[in-house]
């Protein structure tokens, strides 16, 4: 615990005082990224720690709309002071486009935005930076990583095996981009039926596990198919704010999870690198 330094060894000049950079990605759209993204950094910083979440979704951005979106950025002393909402700092393009209005902009443009919303935005101390990436394999991705040394990636898939696949290609792109995996979470991954309490496995289930377990990865949980995390999303009370539910406990679970295997892929660099 209390490693200073991520996993590829080195702190970012543009975040200096930022613990460890946390991706959450998906080599598909639409099977939660954004859900888990800001549910594990509200799970995070129920623990006590100092959790920030960047929407690096320049094209959808969608974590202010989730996390409340109860308040906006200031500009201090020249930089970006993010808003905090539920104890998270936030930053998203979301709050520097008019409503509605699309994002139609090139691989260097997409460069300057995530530099800027690392170096450029008052993060302060923080223990984690939680990262919403776009779906697929694109320039963001690469951007952020050859930006920042990233702690690594948590890879959310549905357990369909088309989704898995694609997941495998987003697996693939990390590696080769030297970011550690931390492991694969399963999203809706059951459904419990509210009234009878009936479970329904409507894409399978447990395949995420089997394909974490094949490839080699930590497997960091599953969170259930429920109405709630789409209702709470969508009117910005994230479900992990109430760790009493089943949603709720397996969010916090994730949190754990994915706590553990950062400190692991740090504990990893601190064998070979001396700390002053
Ligand atoms: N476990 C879940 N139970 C019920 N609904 C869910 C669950 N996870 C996500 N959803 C819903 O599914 C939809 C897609 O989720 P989300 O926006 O988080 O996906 P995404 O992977 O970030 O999508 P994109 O690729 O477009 O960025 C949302 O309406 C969300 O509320
Ligand atoms: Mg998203």
């Amino acid at each position: 615990m209390g490693n200073p330094i991520n996993a590829q060894g080195a702190r970012s000049p543009l975040i200096p005082h930022v613990k460890s950079t946390v991706a959450v990605a998906s080599g598909k759209g639409g099977v939660g990224k954004s859900t888990v993204a800001a549910n594990l950094a509200i799970a995070l910083s129920s623990t006590g720690a100092q959790v920030g979440l960047m929407d690096t979704d320049v094209y959808g951005p969608s974590v202010p709309m989730l996390m409340g979106g109860n308040n906006v950025p200031h500009v201090v002393e020249g930089k970006l002071e993010p808003p905090v909402e539920y104890g998270v700092k936030i930053i998203s393009m979301a709050y520097f486009l008019p409503k509605d209005e699309a994002v139609i902009w090139r691989g260097p443009m997409l460069h300057k935005t995530i530099q800027q919303f690392l170096g450029e935005v008052r993060w302060g101390a923080l223990d984690y930076l939680i990262m919403d990436l776009p779906p697929g394999t694109g320039d963001i991705q690469l951007s952020l990583s050859q930006t920042i040394p990233l702690s690594g990636a948590v890879i959310v898939s549905t357990p369909q095996d088309l989704a898995l696949t694609v997941a495998s290609k987003a697996i693939a792109m990390f590696q080769k981009l030297n970011v550690p995996i931390l492991g694969v979470v399963e999203n809706m991954s059951y459904y419990l039926c509210p009234k009878c309490g009936h479970r329904e496995e409507i894409f399978g289930h447990g395949g995420a596990r089997a394909a974490a377990e094949k490839l080699g990865f930590p497997f960091l949980g599953e969170i259930p198919l429920d109405v709630n995390v789409r209702v709470q999303s969508d009117c910005g009370k994230p479900v992990a704010l109430d760790g009493s539910t089943p949603y709720g406990k397996a969010f916090q679970e994730v949190a754990n999870a994915v706590a553990k295997q950062v400190d692991a892929a740090g504990s990893k660099v601190d064998e070979g690198i001396q700390i002053e």
